[in-house]
């Protein structure tokens, strides 16, 4: 499986400090944001990723990542989205790196504190459809929501719901099989002009072709300037988790 990191977008949410930079070099404790999905495919046994990325910082992606082989990765491969158009339109850049094979996304912004190798192991059997990584909240209308029916299944998901009808937070971490890509070429843009990955995970659920893993640690996105705060303090306070650690000959 290949892994594909969303390090895109204007970081509105984060002005002045992204005014300069992209989102996704800033700080989270220790080292550049960037580093946390990084480290969390390695964690689950991906060794080639793709980067998309965008805007005026591009290039200091890859003065910052080089080949990737500080990470212990076996390559890693760069792409340009032009424009905003959203998470989905990212991952579409993606589907020649995907090469027909399944694929696991995480947003740049989010940082787990386990690691998501039984979520990618768990898809794996059988290695088709989708899958999703929920976490209860206490503040779900920040982020995509599940909505669960009596089976326990995913019934929908709505995007920053103003009444949620769960707290269980949509995680910026999905997997899934090459048909993503189909879905992503029919979706029109939302409201706020951008192709969503909540239209794309809805439809897996009307497939009936969606599966969930739920996170038992702590898991937070750094998109904001209370949740980067919140999300370098959890990182100092983890201890010595392997998942979080800088790579060894940095
Ligand atoms: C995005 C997704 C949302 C998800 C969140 C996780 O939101 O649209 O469904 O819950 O990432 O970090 P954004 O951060 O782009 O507002």
């Amino acid at each position: 499986m290949r892994g594909v990191i969303l390090a895109g977008g204007l970081g509105t949410r984060l002005h002045p400090m992204t005014r300069v930079t992209n989102k996704h070099l800033l700080p989270v404790y220790d080292r550049p944001m960037i580093y946390y999905p990084i480290q969390q495919l390695v964690s689950a046994g991906i060794e080639e990723i793709l980067l998309v990325t965008g805007g005026n910082n591009a290039g200091d992606f890859l003065r910052l990542l080089g080949n990737g082989k500080a990470f212990g990765l076996k390559d890693i491969h760069y792409a340009y989205q032009e424009g905003e158009g959203g998470i989905a339109d990212a991952l579409g850049l993606a589907e020649h790196f995907a090469a027909g094979e399944p694929i696991c996304v995480i947003l740049g912004d989010n940082v787990f504190e386990e690691s998501i190798r039984p979520a990618v192991e768990a898809y794996r059997e059988p290695g088709s459809g989708a899958m999703i990584l929920l976490k209860e909240v206490d503040d779900p209308e920040r982020f995509g929501v599940a909505e669960l029916g009596a089976g326990g299944s995913v019934t929908g998901i709505v995007e920053k719901p103003t009444e949620p009808a769960t707290s269980l937070a949509v995680t910026g971490c999905y997997l899934y099989d090459p048909r993503v890509f189909d879905i992503i070429d029919g979706l029109d843009p939302s409201e706020r002009g951008e192709l969503e990955i909540t239209d794309v995970n809805n439809r897996y659920i009307e497939w009936g072709e969606m599966r969930h893993h739920m996170l038992t640690g702590w898991w937070t996105d750094a998109g904001t300037v209370p949740s980067l705060h919140r999300a370098s303090r959890l990182v100092a306070e983890a201890g010595d988790n392997p998942v979080l650690r800088q790579p060894s000959d940095d």
